[in-house]
């Protein structure tokens, strides 16, 4: 297929986006790594418009893996700090922007206030359409644990029969409850893995692998992974 042909096609529904190369950004320029994390949540900002105006309905952005707390309390702490900075200036633009948010992962490891401008964000945000979801303290095979736990709690209580799970009602216990599968996932960055990434949600998805840090992705490189995409022969196992 043409690249003229590929630009006439819509975008996928859901775009998921590991937001990768931070440190190595910083570290390229002398600067400390929170430097790179600060670019980073520019990118982020950048993106998630320019997925508005593309018409895209779900953007789902990893932010902090269960794994990230590995890294020095320094650099922990000032990604805390930033994403603080970054969600009270999202409460305070709400309607301008009209974004959807909502958290997937174990946001009781975070600050109380932390939380609280989660929570915030996700109730006042709820009327609105362009949905992004926001991995934090996320790991794909945690949220699979406690989706079982969830269901296995039900059972023992009664309210549920062992038979009764299927893939459908499975993905009802995940964080990502409601939201259809992403059909893109962009790792920008050069790495090749998901690093626990939307474990169950990606089955089906194409990966995009990109050679770009993430503070220098542009919607350009975001046309680019769309363009991949589409050039894509999707089979979901058939012929
Ligand atoms: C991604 O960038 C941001 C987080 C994981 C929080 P990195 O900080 O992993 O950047 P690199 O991979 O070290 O370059
Ligand atoms: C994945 O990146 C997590 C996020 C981007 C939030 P990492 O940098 O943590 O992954 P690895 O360590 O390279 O696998
Ligand atoms: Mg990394």
């Amino acid at each position: 297929m043409a690249l003229s042909d590929t630009n006439q096609l819509p975008p996928p529904r859901h775009i998921a986006i590991i937001m990768d190369g931070n440190g190595r950004w910083a570290k390229k320029r002398g600067l400390p790594r929170t430097a790179g994390h600060a670019a980073g949540a520019e990118s982020f900002r950048r993106i998630a418009n320019y997925c508005r105006t593309l018409g895209v309905e779900y953007l789902t952005v990893y932010a902090f893996s269960t794994e990230n707390w590995r890294r020095s309390q320094e650099e922990v702490a000032g990604i805390m700090k930033l994403l603080h900075r970054y969600l009270v200036e999202a409460l305070a633009d709400m309607e301008k922007n009209r974004v959807r948010f909502r958290f997937f992962g174990d946001l009781s490891r975070l600050t109380p206030e932390l939380r609280r401008l989660c929570l915030d964000a996700e109730r006042r945000s709820e009327e609105y359409d362009v949905q992004v979801n926001f991995c934090l303290n996320y790991g794909g095979r945690d949220e699979i644990v406690r989706a079982a736990r969830a269901f296995c709690q039900e059972v023992a209580e009664g309210k549920r029969a062992p038979e009764e799970l299927t893939e459908e009602v499975f993905s009802e216990y995940l964080y990502s409850s409601g939201v259809p599968d992403p059909e893109l996932i962009i790792r920008p960055s050069g790495e090749k893995r998901t690093s626990n990434f939307l474990l169950w949600q990606s089955a089906y998805s194409e990966y995009v692998f990109m050679n770009v840090l993430w503070p220098d992705f542009t919607p350009k490189d975001l046309d680019q992974a769309i363009e991949e995409y589409h050039r894509r022969n999707r089979r979901f196992g058939g012929t």
